[in-house]
């Protein structure tokens, strides 16, 4: 299975920082599955305002349509994720992410802002029929060192235990046909 990595920062290293660390977690479960990580600082945005898209737009389009399950990662922008990261999923076919695994991280500069996961992005991924794992963590700059490394054992922890369950959500994931038998 591939499993893509979606790093929604378009600013700072955080985000990612714990995106690698679900991606070694992943790696330490289940050596089979494919990893590769998209980092939405790399590529030239464009708003979905009807222009034809540019290739990064594209290409970024293909890697999520083609993946067999996600790992989401936002820092939190204004008490939601980020719009860049609301306009790349506005992009994608509504019937390309069901019934694939997906889980999600974030970063927030205010531990006020946790249930910005459960409250915002949970419903769009569910929309999208993902199988969203019931596991998210939510980190803030107290848990990372000046290096970006993180350094809560707790964190840590649950991303382990998020990782754990990303991966049997992969294989529950490949027990379900992906045609749809309705038209919604
Ligand atoms: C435009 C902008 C808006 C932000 N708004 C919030 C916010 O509403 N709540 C919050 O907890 N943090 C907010 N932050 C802080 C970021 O979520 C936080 O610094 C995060 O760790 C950034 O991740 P990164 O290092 O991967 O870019 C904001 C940062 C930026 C740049």
């Amino acid at each position: 299975m591939k499993i893509l990595l979606v790093d929604g920062t378009v600013f700072g290293t955080k985000t990612g920082a714990v995106l690698r660390q679900v991606e070694q977690y992943i790696q330490e479960y289940d050596r089979s599955l494919q990893l590769e990580i998209l980092y939405f600082s790399k590529l030239k945005h464009q708003i979905l305002d009807g222009s034809p898209l540019n290739e990064d737009m594209q290409m970024m389009i293909q890697k999520i349509e083609d993946a067999d399950g996600y790992i989401f990662a936002t820092p939190i922008y204004q008490a939601s994720i980020p719009g860049v990261l609301k306009n790349a999923l506005d992009m994608i076919s509504p019937k390309a992410l069901r019934y694939k695994p997906a889980s999600i991280v974030a970063t927030g500069g205010t531990y006020q802002h946790h249930l910005v996961v459960e409250n915002q992005f949970k419903p769009i991924l569910d929309y999208f029929r993902c199988l969203v794992t019931p596991n998210y963590v939510y980190t803030h700059s107290s848990h990372f060192d000046k290096n970006d490394e993180i350094i809560d054992e707790d964190i840590q922890n649950r991303l382990r235990e998020l990782a754990r369950v990303f991966v049997q959500y992969c294989k529950l994931s490949q027990t379900l046909p992906k045609q749809p038998v309705d038209n919604h």
